[in-house]
C-alpha cells in the first residue's frame, strides 16, 4: 500500500515582521522539508511575503500558500487580494474561514464565495472550521455540521478531493488556551463526525477531502495528535515560527 504524505501546514500569522526574517525562517525550514518523503509541508505567510518565498523552492514537497483571498474576483475593493491574483502568481492553496477572520466578520456564505473562486482559480482551498466552544449538551456537533454544509454548499463531489479540510477547534488554539491542544480521541471522534457529514451529502464514493487538525500543536503533542487522531496532518500556528520546534513536528510526521 502506498503510504498517504501527511499535511503539515505552518500559519505563520502577520509574522515575521520583516522580508529578510521571513526568507531565514523559510530557508531553514526548506533545508528539512525538502528532503522529506513522506510530508507535504505548506508555508502560509502574509502576502506581502508569498511572491519572495514561492520563488524559493522548486519541486512539490513544500509550497506556499496565501492566508486568505477575497470573495470576489474583480471590482473596486481597495485592499483586497482575489483568486485570480494568487493564480498568477503561482500560488497553490490558500487558507479560508479562519477563526480569526471568522471573528472579524466572515460568515459561511463568505467562505463558501472564497471556496468556489479559489477552485475555479485551481488553487486548493485549506477550509477552517471548528466550533468555538463544547458544551454538555455537544452542540458542537450540530455546529460543526452547519459549518461544514454551509461552507460546501454547491461544491461539486469531484471538486472534494481538491478541498483541505482543518478541524481547528477555535478554544483550542493557542491564543485562546494557552497552549492546551484537543485531546487526540476527541478529535479521531470529530473527524469520524466531519467524514460522516460529507458521505451523507455526498455518498460513499466521492473521494472525501484530507482532514487536518489545529490548535495548539507543539512537538510534545505532534505524535499522539497524529498516531491517535484518525488525521491526515495538521495546521500548526504558534509551533511554526520556531524552526526548531517546527523541524521536529514535520521529522516526526515524516516517520509515521
Ligand atoms: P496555534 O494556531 O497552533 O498557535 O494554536 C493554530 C491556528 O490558529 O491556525
Amino acid at each position: 500500500m502506498i503510504k498517504e504524505k501527511k499535511i503539515i501546514i505552518a500559519n505563520w500569522k502577520m509574522n515575521p515582521v520583516s522580508e529578510k526574517e521571513a526568507q531565514k525562517l523559510f530557508l531553514s525550514i526548506k533545508n528539512v522539508a525538502s528532503k522529506l518523503l513522506n510530508v507535504q509541508t505548506i508555508i502560509c505567510p502574509p502576502f506581502v511575503y508569498l511572491n519572495t518565498l514561492n520563488k524559493l523552492f522548486k519541486g512539490h514537497r513544500i509550497a506556499v500558500g496565501a492566508q486568505d483571498v477575497f470573495y470576489k474576483n474583480t471590482g473596486s475593493f481597495t485592499g483586497m487580494i482575489s483568486a485570480d491574483m494568487l493564480k498568477d502568481n503561482g500560488i497553490k492553496y490558500a487558507i479560508v474561514g479562519h477563526s480569526e477572520r471568522r471573528s472579524l466578520g466572515e460568515t459561511n456564505e463568505i467562505v463558501n464565495q472564497k471556496i468556489k473562486l479559489l477552485l475555479q482559480a485551481d488553487i486548493v482551498p485549506i477550509v477552517c472550521v471548528g466550533e468555538v466552544v463544547r458544551d454538555e449538551e455537544a452542540k458542537h456537533f450540530d455546529f460543526l455540521k452547519n459549518e461544514i454544509l454551509n461552507s460546501l454548499d454547491g461544491v461539486s463531489a469531484g471538486s472534494l478531493e481538491n478541498i483541505i479540510i482543518a478541524y481547528e477547534p477555535v478554544w483550542a488554539i493557542s491564543t485562546n488556551s494557552a497552549g492546551v491542544a484537543m485531546n487526540s480521541q476527541d478529535i479521531h471522534e470529530m473527524t469520524i463526525f466531519t467524514k460522516k457529514v460529507l458521505s451523507d451529502k455526498y455518498g460513499m464514493k466521492v473521494v472525501l477531502p484530507k482532514i487536518l487538525y489545529g490548535g495548539s500543536v507543539n512537538v510534545e503533542n505532534v505524535e499522539d495528535l497524529i498516531m491517535n487522531g484518525n488525521i491526515d496532518g495538521l495546521l500548526v500556528g504558534k509551533a511554526s515560527l520556531s524552526v526548531n520546534d517546527f523541524k521536529e513536528i514535520l521529522s516526526v510526521a515524516n516517520k509515521m
